[in-house]
């Protein structure tokens, strides 16, 4: 198979750089080793990891504030002689909202919270848009190091300093950018993830392999298997899992910051991936619904022959075996209306009120920037929907 020869290749040299093209921009990325610098403004941080339980205690014991998810409090408990005040969050979609951010600044208020203070944020993508958000507020601008718990924490969003909140009528409609003065990953931590939890993470890697390159794209298959299960994984793959879905990330955002142009790529299957979240009322992770969505799209560039089939078939492929052993039964799916989905595309924060963009991929590497319009037909979109859900849902019974 020519992902095996093509790995073999250049494993021996995995700081090799590479060019992949986004909207006529040629970006570039190699692998980086930890620790790293990502560039970013105010100031750029760097990312690095801890490996073990004793380096994650002596780091929170030097900090003056904590924010922390309850679930890693009761998995991995505090030292009881902590001096800092401890902020407990529950990570559910409906405390990320600017009421946890308000009560959390009022607490860095009451706990005399400086520009000097070492506060620390540790938990997974809510974690991080809640304290992100209130420490971009909170004198505009208080340092904080994150310590990203959750497979997409770590895989993803700790790099790209965005944090978003929801509202009562829209999730992640208020947006900021706020990057950590550090980010700090703690490997170990990976190993508690539960099995859906992970698979939503490993799904926003798939994402940024697809964005960057075939080689992007065999490098995550090649390492799949030793990563498929956290409980059993391979440190030393995921470590390499994260090097390059980081690097990948890290090209795209130094490019482009602030999302003018090239890092709208990072939609992909976002736009989609939205629309079913929001009609199944939050029941799946959002990388899953995600991974749906880059389906719902590839399946759309199919039929638009936009993406050829033998492209079609090995993401597919792909897809499929991120979904090998994943708990739960997904046929609620079935009961999606692709009308109803392409009626959400309305409320997606892209659009321009009368059009949306659809983040297509002709092959891993080469975007297609599609613009939907609300009045077009949409004939073959939905039939695509429809297409993608069916295949989506067989996946999650037949890789049992
Ligand atoms: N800011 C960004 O750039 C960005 C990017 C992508 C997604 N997001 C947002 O992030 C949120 C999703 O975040 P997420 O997927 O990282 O997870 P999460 O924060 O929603 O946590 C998911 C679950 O995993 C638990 N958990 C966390 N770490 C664990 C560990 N090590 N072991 C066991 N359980 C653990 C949590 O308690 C929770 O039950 C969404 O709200 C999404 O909109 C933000």
């Amino acid at each position: 198979m020519e992902s095996l020869k093509f790995n073999q290749k250049k494993d021996n040299n995995d700081t090799e750089k590479e060019s992949f093209n986004i909207n006529n921009s040629i970006l570039e990325y190699s692998m980086n080793r930890f620790p790293f610098s990502v560039n970013s403004f105010p100031r750029n941080y760097i990312v690095s990891t801890i490996n073990n339980i004793e380096d994650y205690s002596a780091l929170v014991v030097k900090s003056d504030f904590i924010i922390i998810d309850k679930n890693i409090e009761r998995l991995y408990p505090l030292a009881l002689d902590i001096q800092a005040y401890v902020f407990r969050i529950s990570a559910l979609e409906n405390e990320k909202n600017l009421d946890t951010v308000l009560r959390l600044i009022n607490k860095l208020i009451d706990n005399n919270i400086s520009k000097g203070s070492n506060v620390i944020a540790i938990g997974g993508g809510i974690i991080q848009d809640i304290s992100a958000a209130a420490c971009a507020l909170f004198r505009r601008g208080q340092p904080f190091t994150y310590l990203p718990t959750t497979t997409l924490g770590q895989l993803d969003s700790c790099v790209g300093a965005k944090c978003a909140l929801n509202t009562d009528k829209a999730k992640n409609i208020i947006g900021l950018f706020s990057a950590p003065k550090k980010v700090i990953i703690p490997l170990f931590m990976i190993s508690s993830m539960p099995v859906n939890e992970h698979r939503a993470g490993l799904s926003e890697m798939l994402r940024l392999c697809l964005t960057a390159s075939n080689h992007a794209l065999y490098k995550y298959i090649n390492l799949l298997d030793d990563v498929l299960d956290s409980k059993t994984i391979n440190l030393e793959s995921y470590e390499n899992a994260l090097r390059l879905s980081l690097s990948i990330k890290k090209s795209v955002v130094e490019f482009d910051e602030y999302e003018k142009d090239v890092r709208r790529s990072m939609n992909y299957g976002h736009t989609f991936g939205h629309a079913i979240e929001k009609l199944v009322a939050f029941q799946m992770p959002h990388g899953l619904a995600v991974l749906l969505g880059i389906h719902m799209s590839n399946t759309f560039a199919y039929y638009n022959k936009i993406m050829n089939e033998t492209c079609y078939l090995e993401i597919s492929e792909a897809i499929e075996k991120t979904l090998k052993g994943i708990n739960g039964d997904f046929n609620y799916l079935n009961k999606l209306k692709a009308e109803n989905i392409i009626e959400q595309f309305k409320f997606d924060k892209k659009g321009d009120g009368v059009s949306v963009p659809l983040i297509m991929i002709e092959k891993p590497g080469k975007m297609v920037f599609y613009k939907f319009n609300f009045g077009s037909n949409s004939q073959i979109l939905a039939k695509a929907i429809q297409l993608a859900i069916e295949n989506f849902v067989k996946w999650t019974i037949e890789t049992k």
